[in-house]
Order: C-alpha cells, then sequence, then structure tokens
C-alpha cells in the first residue's frame, strides 16, 4: 500500500482524487491549497492543509501529486524529492526549456526518487496502437502528420484563476496549457523533429499576455512535413485530431477514435479510447492508467513511467515556436 497527498485542488485534482480512489493500492493521507475554501472538496476524513512542507511533513506520502500552477511545479517536485518522496507532476514539465534542463538535471542526480510528468495521451489505446504500428514499421516511414486542437477558453477562465495567460506564472497560453499533449504526440509518434517556422497570435481580445492561437510547419529528421495547429478561440471544444501519413498507410485520430484511411478515402475504425465514468468526456482513462503504472513503477523499481527527461521535447518545441512566432524565422530544433 503506497500514501499518496495531492498539492493544489483546483480543477484537474478530481481526476487525481478519483484515480487514486479507483486503486486499491493507493490511501490517499492528505490534500493541500493555499485557498482554505478549497477544503469542502476534500474527500471526507481526508486532512486538509495550506502548507504543503507541513502536509508532507506530518503524513509522509510516498507520492505527491503537483497540481498545480506552472510556475510551482519544479520548486515544489524539487522540494518534495529532497525529502525522499516521490513525485507525479502534472503537465507541463516546466516554464522553459531552461527549467526543464534544470528538472532534468534534477531527475538524473536522484535516480532514487521517481518523478512521472502527466502527458497522460501517451497511454490513450488509439495512441499505444498507433505507435506500435509505426513502431513495427508495418506501414513504413513517416511522410506527414498534422496535429489539430480546435478548442474554447472563455474570458472567465482566465478570470477565476489569474496565474492563467501570464508569462510568468504560466509560461504561455494555449501551448503549455493546452496543446502541448498533441504537440508531445506529434514527436512521439512521429520522430525527431529537425526545425520548424511559426506564427503566434491573439485572436481573442482578452487582454491575456500569452498566444491563444499557434500554426506551425514541422520538418521532421527524414524530411517529412508536419502541421500543428492549435487555439482557443474556437467557439466551442471540437475533438482533437491527429492525421498520420506512413509509407503505405494512412491513419487519423479523431474524437478519441483510431482510423485507417482505406485506399478509396473510407475510415475504418481501429480502436477507441476508454472513458474515465464521472469525469469531463474529453479527459478519458489515462490519467488513471499512467498513475496506476507510476505506482506500479515505484512498487517494482521499474523505469516504465514518464520520465522528466522523457517530456523535455514538448517545452523545447514550445519554446522553438514561441521564438519563430517572435522572429519569423525558422528555428532549429
Ligand atoms: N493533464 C491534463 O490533461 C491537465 C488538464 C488540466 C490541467 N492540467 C494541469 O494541472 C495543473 C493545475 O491546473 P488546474 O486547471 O487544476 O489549475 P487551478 O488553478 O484550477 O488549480 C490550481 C490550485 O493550486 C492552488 N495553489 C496555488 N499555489 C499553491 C501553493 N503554493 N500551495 C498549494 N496550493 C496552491 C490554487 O489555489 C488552485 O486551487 C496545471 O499544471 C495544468 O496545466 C493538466
Amino acid at each position: 500500500m503506497k500514501k499518496a497527498a495531492i498539492i493544489g485542488m483546483g480543477v484537474i485534482s478530481s481526476i487525481h482524487i478519483a484515480s487514486i480512489q479507483n486503486n486499491p493500492q493507493i490511501t490517499l493521507v492528505g490534500v493541500c491549497d493555499i485557498d482554505d475554501k478549497k477544503k469542502s472538496e476534500a474527500p471526507e476524513g481526508i486532512p486538509f492543509f495550506t502548507d504543503y512542507k507541513e502536509m508532507i511533513r506530518e503524513t509522509h506520502p510516498d507520492v505527491v501529486h503537483i497540481c498545480l500552477p506552472h510556475y510551482l511545479h519544479f520548486s515544489v517536485a524539487k522540494w518534495a524529492a529532497l525529502m525522499g518522496v516521490h513525485v507525479f507532476c502534472e503537465k507541463p514539465m516546466a516554464m522553459n526549456q531552461a527549467e526543464g534542463r534544470e528538472f532534468a538535471d534534477f531527475e538524473a542526480s536522484h535516480p532514487e526518487i521517481h518523478i512521472g510528468i502527466c502527458l497522460q495521451n501517451r497511454l490513450n489505446e488509439s495512441v499505444v496502437l498507433l505507435k506500435d504500428m509505426i513502431d513495427r514499421g508495418i506501414y513504413g516511414s513517416l511522410t506527414g502528420i498534422r496535429g489539430t486542437v480546435p478548442w474554447h477558453r472563455p474570458k472567465e477562465y482566465y478570470e477565476v484563476q489569474p496565474w492563467r495567460g501570464k508569462w510568468n506564472t504560466a509560461g504561455g497560453g494555449c501551448m503549455i496549457n493546452q496543446s502541448v499533449h498533441t504537440l508531445d504526440l506529434l514527436y512521439y509518434l512521429g520522430g525527431e523533429i529537425k526545425e520548424l517556422k511559426a506564427v503566434t497570435a491573439q485572436l481573442l481580445d482578452y487582454g491575456i499576455e500569452v498566444e491563444d492561437t499557434v500554426a506551425a510547419r514541422l520538418t521532421f529528421s527524414n524530411g517529412a512535413p508536419g502541421l500543428f495547429l492549435a487555439t482557443n478561440a474556437n467557439y466551442k471544444n471540437e475533438g482533437v485530431q491527429i492525421s498520420l501519413q506512413l509509407e503505405r498507410g494512412e491513419f487519423l485520430i479523431a474524437d478519441n477514435i483510431l482510423y485507417r484511411i482505406t485506399e478509396d478515402g473510407e475510415k475504418e475504425k481501429l480502436q477507441e479510447d476508454s472513458k474515465m465514468p464521472g469525469t469531463k468526456f474529453y479527459y478519458g482513462a489515462s490519467h488513471g492508467k499512467l498513475i496506476d503504472r507510476f505506482y506500479d513503477s515505484i512498487e517494482k523499481n521499474n523505469q516504465n513511467y514518464i520520465h522528466v527527461r522523457d517530456s523535455l521535447m514538448s517545452i523545447r518545441l514550445i519554446d522553438a515556436i514561441q521564438e519563430s512566432g517572435r522572429t519569423g524565422k525558422t528555428v532549429k530544433i
């Protein structure tokens, strides 16, 4: 049995609580938020703290779940790890590439501590099957890929939690906060990216500091082109899509279903993602799967989870898109 504690009782914490409660090998021993109104959201009987250091000292968790604004991820992860506590940290892994490298170096110098990053979409059944087919080389190598994230965030989204939409607390806008998962999948599935050129924009007049829309043209190491389009300026949240073309096959992930595109352009359904009952439709069940896998890696002392080092490229790509958006130039990766 492993003891878990949660730091940050905002929107995403409910998924962590549900995942912990669904796993009979984990007990929740404490939750924490600086906002003491969040006490009412603590599950019954679970001690609530407003200071995470006090919570860790008093409850001695094996794992802390970091569900905090982005600017706190690394410093809190580091403090917990130095107390000997394993860390399961929400995305993004860092505010920018420089902090990401520091985090990866920290991870490398503390191999006894497991630090997992929550890029859960890698465990979607659709992604697992597609990745396996790519890795087995059945359809040849990549000839093109597209990732699209047409989402909607109302102005209140930024007003209720003012850390969002600001450079020094969120580290960016629609990429680091929303579409980092899709960007992660583009290189996870497509392979090494050589360079990119991008535009970043604010289409919404919300008065936030950061981008709400991006378009990036990617060039993979084998020369294959890619396109990444992400926005928070759509009129509603629509499904993320990834289309991927290999030398001898074409695939589409849309609305959490993997299709093979047949020679006559029809969609043949191959795999549908499972969903976590009682949660928002677009979260899927992969949070729970990744959390189970993380605890299993501690129990069995294996390395089977998404490490800090595995997620560094997502931040490298975001930094490169921001740089290209500022300068109008192609950026080497
Ligand atoms: N993996 C996913 O699909 C996914 C989805 C949504 C959010 N997230 C990530 O989860 C994290 C949290 O996002 P959210 O939307 O839940 O944010 P949120 O603003 O709703 O919640 C953050 C909470 O942290 C609390 N907090 C701030 N400073 C604190 C401190 N020093 N000690 C304790 N508590 C503190 C705030 O009071 C707030 O309740 C972010 O990194 C976000 O990117 C991930």
